[in-house]
């Protein structure tokens, strides 16, 4: 089978903890839940990149390249595990970022220097005066062009540079989540636990595509459910079922997928993405002063509020046992935007209490 042919190597901790969400259970009271702590694979302060990266680096180690270099957003988590393992694994790492320099460095992008990647900007201001319907496609000369240049550059170094999508999405980057998928399943068996539902967020789809697969393949008793971090519309979940469709056929697993069979909530991105919002902040800090946990504010926060309120309005039953994939992403808490929205929210002078030494 063709699944098994893929090797990896490994970039973080297996398998990361499965618990029971006591205190939270008990507080919803609509059955049981659990937390899968992907956000604990440990290298480069964990996340759920680690699992894709695992079957990206050993391709890249296999073809003899030297240099990793991917795509995101200045604070993209992908981007730092991507560093984290480039560093593990003696390759030099590359991030492309779209648009300019914060003014401030913040976050993963502090973490990004510390790993020693070469951060560079695509700057888009030209981008955004280019008429709407050839804005796509500006954006993709802009990427394209600037991924030449630096590669060009590399390569008079004599470096050979290997490309990861954006957000690790690549047939090879899903067998991570193929493989969770029977990590949880022993997990399950170890405890004596039957899941119902297995919750995750839904950015650049692989986690989902991966566990959703994986699910099918497998199986299993529990449905994958998906919680965007970004608004989404029907094309959005018809490229997931293609997605699917395609790595289930390269890796020869016989299944197929459309868009109706697709479990995927788009309600919960609060004010846009990566914008900071109390909604989500509030759920932030349940699962924090419940279960000493903590989410981020631009992926964890939205499909954690996401998945308590399905649980709560029922649209997961009742009495059903539901597993929450923690994907990581913690370091966004330390953006500058973020921070500020939690210090106003959380640094109340006025309910700081302050001893002052008495003299005798
Ligand atoms: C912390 C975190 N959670 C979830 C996701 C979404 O995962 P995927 O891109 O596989 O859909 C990302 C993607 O960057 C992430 O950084």
């Amino acid at each position: 089978m063709k699944l098994s042919k893929h090797e990896k190597v490994l970039t973080g901790h297996y398998p990361t903890p499965l618990d029971k969400m006591v205190n939270l259970s008990k507080k919803i009271n609509k059955g049981e839940l659990y937390i899968k702590r992907d956000d604990m694979t440990g290298l480069g302060f964990g996340g759920n990149k680690s699992r894709k990266l695992d079957y990206i680096v050993k391709e890249a180690i296999d073809h003899g390249y030297t240099t990793l270099l991917t795509y995101g957003g200045p604070q993209t988590n992908h981007g730092r595990m991507t560093a984290a393992a480039a560093a593990k694994f003696g390759l030099k790492s590359i991030l492309m970022c779209y648009g300019n320099p914060p003014k401030h460095a913040s976050g993963n992008i502090i973490l990004d220097r510390m790993l020693g990647t070469e951060i560079c900007f695509m700057d888009t201001t030209e981008v955004r005066q280019v008429p709407a319907e050839k804005q796509f496609e500006a954006y993709y000369k802009l990427r394209d062009d600037s991924t030449d240049a630096i590669i060009k550059r590399y390569e008079e170094q004599g470096e050979k540079v290997y490309v990861v999508p954006i957000g690790g999405h690549s047939v090879i980057g899903t067998i991570g989540y193929i493989d969770a998928v029977v990590e949880i399943m022993n997990q399950l068996k170890d405890q004596a636990v039957s899941a119902d539902y297995l919750v995750t967020g839904f950015g650049s789809t692989g986690t989902f595509a991966g566990l959703w697969l994986g699910a099918k393949y497998y199986q299993v008793p529990f449905e994958v459910v998906g919680i965007s971090v970004a608004p989404i519309d029907a094309k959005k979940i018809e490229d997931t079922a293609k997605f699917i469709n395609q790595v289930s056929q390269e890796l020869g697993l016989g299944i197929t997928c459309q868009s109706k069979d697709l479990w995927i909530e788009g309600d919960y991105y609060g004010e846009g993405y990566n914008i900071p919002d109390a909604i989500t902040r509030k759920y932030m800090l349940m699962l924090a002063e419940t279960e000493g946990i903590f989410l981020d504010p631009c992926y964890t926060g939205k499909s954690f509020r996401g998945f308590i309120d399905i649980i709560e309005k029922g649209k997961i039953p009742s009495g059903k046992t539901s597993i929450y994939l923690h994907t990581g992403g913690t370091p966004a808490i330390w953006t500058e935007e973020h921070l500020k929205a939690m210090e106003d929210e959380l640094w109340n002078k006025d309910q700081i209490t302050i001893f002052e030494y008495q003299k005798v």
